[in-house]
Formats: structure tokens, C-alpha cells, sequence
């Protein structure tokens, strides 16, 4: 069942030039794709592609130029559809965690407003707190803890923890690993796959980290100067076409490059 699918999505920002002529350049340019309930698809690419601008665009925190992003076969864009309900659905993990995290709120306090928000008629909210926490690999020593108590790897599990408890049906992680190392993002990793198959979130996983995107997802679609120039559900490098895809693969140091292949 597909629950998000973007049609010839374009978004353009104007430009200033010199002698006061606008311009206008294209961030995101005339993009579809859709992901089903329950999968996990990478958008992979260099920065400045346009990566963030089309999770701005999903979240409604930027104006569609063109084309339509549709939820449940609904309008993302029309007024019909609230930010409530679009943020009951789709919830944004970002890169920086300490940014998302309240300084002096205590970690508990952080899941316990969502869950209010969503769920005002819950009872046994600590419970769901802890179960929240357990998900993420942490435990309840960390719910009378403040964000500065946190590692950096702790502080993002929180804040996935925190989008898991709105109990949305896609999540968005805009680059929400990038900074950690590379020991702490595969056991992030890990979790994501396991929360997946225990929760059945559907995932939109935004990396320039090919590795991390082939660890997680079922699909990869490869964004290039404002456009999804490749799609793939597994790689091989004799099936990419596009040479940034292939430069991205070639710029790759890991070990399982092999693999039955299938280009969409
Ligand atoms: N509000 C804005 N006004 C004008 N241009 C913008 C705005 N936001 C983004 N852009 C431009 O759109 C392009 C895409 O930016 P975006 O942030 O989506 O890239 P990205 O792929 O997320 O990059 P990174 O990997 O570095 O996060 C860039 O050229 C950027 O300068
Ligand atoms: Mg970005």
C-alpha cells in the first residue's frame, strides 16, 4: 500500500542577480517517487542536491512551485490537511540532536509531551516512556536525565524515541547519523532495522552515506542537482548508469558491494 507519493515535484527558490533581475533556481526539480507502508527508502546524494529541501517540502515547512505530494492518496498541501494530523503521520528526525532536545527538560518530561499532545487519554504515560526508552537501547536510568547528561549517540536515540512516540507511519531522518561515528551509526542502524520489523514504521532515510543507506533500506534513489537521477533496490556497479552513482559507489570502502541486483 503506497502511503507517500510525490508526482513531478519542483521546488524553486528565486535568485537575485545584479541590475535587479530575479532568477529563480530549481533546489528540487520535477521529482516522483513513492514508498510503501512498511519500507525504507535512501535518498542518497551530495550536499546541496536538494535532499532537505524535499523533506521540508513533505513536512509542509516549504511551498510547493509545482507538482503534488500526496498522503494516503491525499493532498499534503491543501488546507484540508492540517499540521496535526500531518505530524501524527510523519514525524523528522534531524542531524542535530541537541537542537530538537529542550536544554533543561529531563528526558522523561521530553517523550511525556508527545505522548500528551497525540494521546491525551493515555494512562500509564511513564510506562510508555520507558518502553519508548527500551526501544531505543536505553534504559530507565536515562529518564531523569537532561540532554547535556546525553553522548551524542544517546541524544539521537532520544530524539527517535521522541518521533516513535507520536507512533507515526513514515519517519524522516535528514542526515540524523552524520555525526556520530561510524561505530555508533551502525548500532543506530541496527536498531532502526530492528524497530522497523517490531513497530513497522516506514522510513525515509536521507544520507550522503551510500554504506549506511545500503544497510537500512530496501530501495535507494540516488538525488542529483535537484533531481532523482537513479533508483535502485540493490547494488551493482555494471547496473548504475548515472556517473555520480557510479562515482558514489566507486568512493565506497566496504565489503558487501556484491549481490543480486535489480535496477527499477
Ligand atoms: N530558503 C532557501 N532559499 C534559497 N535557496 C535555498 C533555500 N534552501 C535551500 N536552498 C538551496 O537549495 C539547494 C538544495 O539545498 P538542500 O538544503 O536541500 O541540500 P541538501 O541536499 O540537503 O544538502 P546537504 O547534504 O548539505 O544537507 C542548495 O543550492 C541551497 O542553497
Ligand atoms: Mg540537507
Amino acid at each position: 500500500m503506497t502511503l507517500l507519493e510525490l508526482k513531478n515535484v519542483t521546488k524553486e527558490y528565486p535568485l537575485r542577480r545584479r541590475r535587479g533581475q530575479l532568477k529563480k533556481k530549481a533546489a528540487v526539480n520535477n521529482v516522483s517517487f513513492t514508498i510503501a507502508k512498511g519500507e525504507s527508502v535512501a535518498l542518497v546524494g551530495e550536499s546541496g542536491s536538494g535532499k532537505s529541501t524535499l523533506a521540508k517540502l513533505i513536512m509542509k515547512m516549504e511551498k510547493l512551485t509545482s507538482g503534488q505530494i500526496l498522503w494516503n492518496g491525499h493532498n499534503i498541501h491543501s488546507k484540508q490537511l492540517n499540521a496535526l494530523t500531518l505530524y501524527k503521520n510523519i514525524q523528522m528526525v534531524l542531524q542535530d540532536s541537541s537542537s530538537s532536545l529542550h536544554p533543561r527538560m529531563r528526558v522523561e518530561e521530553i517523550l511525556l509531551e508527545p505522548i500528551h499532545n497525540f494521546f491525551p487519554d493515555k494512562k500509564n504515560d511513564v510506562e510508555e516512556c520507558l518502553k519508548l526508552l527500551h526501544l531505543v537501547g536505553l534504559d530507565a536510568s536515562y529518564m531523569k536525565r537532561s540532554p547535556n547528561q546525553l553522548s551524542g549517540g544517546q541524544k539521537q536515540r532520544v530524539c527517535i524515541a521522541k518521533a516513535l512516540a507520536v507512533q507515526p507511519e513514515l519517519i524522516i531522518f535528514d542526515e540524523s547519523i552524520a555525526s556520530l561515528d561510524r561505530y555508533s551509526q551502525v548500532s543506530i542502524l541496527e536498531m532502526l532495522k530492528r524497530i522497523q520489523k517490531q513497530v513497522g514504521p516506514s522510513y525515509l532515510f536521507i544520507t550522503h552515506d551510500l554504506e549506511s543507506a545500503i544497510q537500512l533500506c530496501d530501495r535507494a534513489a540516488v538525488m542529483y542537482q535537484g533531481e532523482i537521477v537513479e533508483t535502485f533496490t540493490h547494488w551493482e556497479r555494471e547496473l548504475l548508469r548515472h556517473p555520480y552513482s557510479k562515482l558514489l559507489f566507486d568512493t565506497m570502502d566496504f565489503d558487501h558491494k556484491e549481490g543480486k541486483v535489480a535496477a527499477i
